[in-house]
């Protein structure tokens, strides 16, 4: 069941239970304000007109390697979103903001979906603003082995 992550009822929505922890990480961080979904659930008619702007923007090659072909995305099953941005340039990887997510994400159970030196793996370049709901068990592993979602997978 999609639910807003924040109770303002405004902003992206997430599954029940993706959302419910969201929240309680957000709580801890809310006094700063710094941490903004920009982009959780999508339609498959959202993914599409992404897809198709980025084509008609980027190119095919650029388009293959950040956005999930309509059907395809994560965001359509509710488990994923992007904080603060979804662009390169923004260059989120370099903020206190993405070190204090990477370094505690996984307590609430969220993983960096697409990180770096995992591109041939997970088939994206790295995207420092995309996080996946896995549950806090997964998400553990996931970060003590650092794994990407597909070798957890391959192991289990
Ligand atoms: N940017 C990710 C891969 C998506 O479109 O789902
Ligand atoms: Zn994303």
């Amino acid at each position: 069941e999609l639910t807003p992550v924040v109770p303002s009822g405004r902003g992206p929505l997430l599954e029940r239970r993706a959302a419910r922890l969201l929240r309680q990480l957000l709580e801890l961080v809310s006094q700063r304000g710094e941490i903004v979904p920009v982009s959780g659930f999508r339609t498959q008619g959202e993914q599409e007109k992404l897809w198709a702007d980025s084509l008609r923007d980027n190119g095919e090659e650029f388009t293959r390697s950040y956005v999930a072909l309509p059907g395809c995305s994560e965001h359509q099953t509710g488990l994923a979103l992007d904080i603060n941005t979804a662009s390169r340039s923004a260059h989120f990887e370099t903020t206190a903001t993405y070190r204090w997510l990477i370094e505690n994400c996984w307590r609430y159970g969220f993983i960096l979906r697409f990180p770096q030196g995992k591109e041939a793996l997970t088939g994206y370049l790295f995207e420092p603003w995309h996080y996946r709901y896995v549950g806090k068990e997964a998400a553990q592993e996931i970060q003590s082995e650092n794994v990407c979602l597909e070798e957890y997978l391959e192991k289990t």
